[in-house]
C-alpha cells in the first residue's frame, strides 16, 4: 500500500484521538440529563471545538487535491470525513431538516470528490467501521471509547464476516451443480457459518446495554446531508453477502419489486467488489429453483442428501432473520423508541423513514427469509413445502 500523505495522516490521528475525546465528553453530558435525547444547549464549546478542529484539517486536505494514493487510502479518508460529518449530525451541529445544504462545505466537497471518484456513496458506510477499519495497537476507529460501541462493532463485524462465509460456500455450488457430491459439503459449510451468525448475535443480545446503545451509539448512524443531498444512515446490512444468501437459496427474488427496491437502494453503500458480486448474483438461478426442477430425481440418493441439507440451510437463514427482528431490533430500537416523545421519535431510524414503516419492511424481509405463509407478499412457503414433501 502507498504511504499516506502527512495531511491524511494528521486527520487520521485526530479521528483516532481528540475526536473520540470530544465525543466522549459530549456523550457524558447528554447521558446525565433526565431527557437523554436532548443535545440542545449542551456542551456548546466542545461542539464548536469539534467542528473547528475537523474543518481546519479538512481544508488542508481539500487544498491538497487528489494525490492518487490508491483505492484503499481514498476509501479510508472518505470514512474519516464521514465519521466527522456523522458526529456533527449527532451533536446537531448540522441537522438535515433545518438546512437545504450541508454547512460543512469543505467536508462535503471532499466527500463528494472521493465518493464519486471511487464509485461509492459520499458518506461513511458500515464497512468503514467494521470490515475495513484498521486497528492501531489494538484499537480500531470508533466515535467514542464507550464499551457498548466497541461491543456493537465487534459483533457487527463478526456477524458480517460469518454471513460472507455462508455466501461464499453457496456461490461455490454454482459451477458444480446441485447433484455434485460436494454440493452437500458446501451446504453444510453454509449452515456452519449461519450458526456462527446466530451465536454471535446471541452474545450481542446478552451483553449490549439497551439504554447506552439507544442514546449514545445509534445516534451516530443517522442520515446526514453531503452537499445538498441527504444520505441515509449506515446499517450492518450494507454488504452483498446477505443478499447473495437470500437469492442463492431462492428465499428472496431479484424480480420481486419489494426486494429489488432494497437492492437498488443499497448498491452505493457497499464496497465496489460487493457491488460487482451482487450484480452477478442477481443474474443467476437459485438453488431452490434448481432443486424444484430436479424433483423427478427425488428417488436418487444425491437428491435426498442435498435437498435435506438445503432445507437446513434455509431454516438457519430464517432463524438469523428472526433473531435480528425479534431480539436485536425489538430490544434495541422498538422498545426504547416506545418511550420517546414524538419530537425525538422522528430521528430514530438510520434510513430516515418513520419507525413503523421501517419495522414493517424488516418484518417482510424476515417472513421472506423464513418462507412464512403470507398472502400480501411473495414468499417461498409453497415451494419449500413441495421440496419437503419430496424427502423420504
Ligand atoms: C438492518 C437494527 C445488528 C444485519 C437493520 C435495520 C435496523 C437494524 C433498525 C434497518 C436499517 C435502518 O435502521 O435504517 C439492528 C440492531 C442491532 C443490529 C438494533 C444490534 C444492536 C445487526 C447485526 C447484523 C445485522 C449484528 C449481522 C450482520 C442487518 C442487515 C440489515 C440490517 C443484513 C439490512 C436489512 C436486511 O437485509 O435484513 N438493522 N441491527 N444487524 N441489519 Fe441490523
Amino acid at each position: 500500500m502507498k504511504l499516506l500523505t502527512p495531511k491524511t495522516q494528521a486527520f487520521d490521528s485526530w479521528i483516532r484521538s481528540q475526536f473520540v475525546q470530544l465525543n466522549d465528553e459530549l456523550e457524558g453530558l447528554y447521558f446525565q440529563q433526565e431527557d437523554k435525547s436532548n443535545v440542545q444547549g449542551i456542551g456548546d464549546d466542545t461542539k464548536q471545538t469539534l467542528e473547528r478542529e475537523g474543518r481546519d484539517l479538512i481544508i488542508e486536505l481539500l487544498a491538497e487535491g487528489n494525490t492518487d494514493q490508491g483505492f484503499d487510502s481514498a476509501f479510508d479518508l472518505l470514512g474519516n470525513v464521514g465519521l466527522y460529518m456523522a458526529a456533527c449530525r449527532r451533536h446537531e451541529i448540522t441537522e438535515p431538516s433545518r438546512e437545504t445544504t450541508s454547512p460543512l462545505v469543505e467536508a462535503s466537497a471532499l466527500a463528494m470528490h472521493i465518493g464519486a471518484s471511487i464509485g461509492v456513496t459520499p458518506r461513511f458506510a458500515t464497512a468503514h467501521l467494521t470490515t475495513h477499519n484498521s486497528a492501531q495497537n489494538g484499537t480500531y476507529k470508533r466515535f467514542t471509547s464507550l464499551q457498548d460501541e466497541k461491543l456493537f462493532l465487534d459483533y457487527n463485524t463478526r456477524g458480517i464476516l460469518a454471513y460472507k462465509r455462508a455466501a461464499e460456500a453457496l456461490l461455490k455450488i454454482q459451477p458444480l451443480g446441485i447433484s455434485h457430491p460436494i454440493c452437500h459439503d458446501l451446504l453444510v459449510s453454509c449452515q456452519k457459518a449461519l450458526q456462527e451468525v446466530i451465536d454471535s448475535n446471541a452474545i450481542l443480545f446478552e451483553r449490549l446495554d439497551a439504554t447506552r446503545f439507544f442514546y449514545c451509539v445509534r445516534p451516530y448512524y443517522k442520515p446526514y446531508r453531503v452537499g445538498s443531498q441527504v444520505f441515509r444512515g449506515a446499517n450492518a446490512g450494507d454488504f452483498a453477502g446477505i443478499n447473495v444468501i437470500d437469492m442463492q437459496l431462492g428465499l428472496c427474488l431479484a424480480n420481486d419489486p419489494d426486494y429489488s427496491q432494497l437492492l437498488v437502494d443499497k448498491f452505493l453503500y457497499m464496497m465496489p467488489e460487493d457491488q460487482t458480486l451482487l450484480r452477478d448474483c442477481m443474474r443467476r438461478e437459485s438453488l431452490m429453483n434448481k432443486f424444484l426442477e430436479a424433483e423427478n430425481h427425488s428417488d436418487q440418493d444425491w437428491y435426498q442428501a442435498n435437498v435435506s441439507q438445503f432445507f437446513k440451510a434455509c431454516t438457519l437463514h430464517g432463524e438469523t432473520a428472526n433473531q435480528h427482528h425479534e431480539q436485536l431490533v425489538n430490544k434495541y430500537i422498538t422498545q426504547p423508541a416506545s418511550q420517546l416523545t414524538q419530537t425525538h421519535l422522528s430521528t430514530v431510524t438510520a434510513s430516515g423513514p418513520p419507525l413503523a414503516s421501517l419495522l414493517s419492511g424488516l418484518e417482510k424481509l424476515k417472513d421472506k427469509r423464513m418462507a412464512n405463509e403470507r398472502s400480501d407478499i411473495l414468499t417461498r412457503f409453497d415451494d419449500l413445502k413441495i421440496l419437503k414433501a419430496s424427502l423420504r
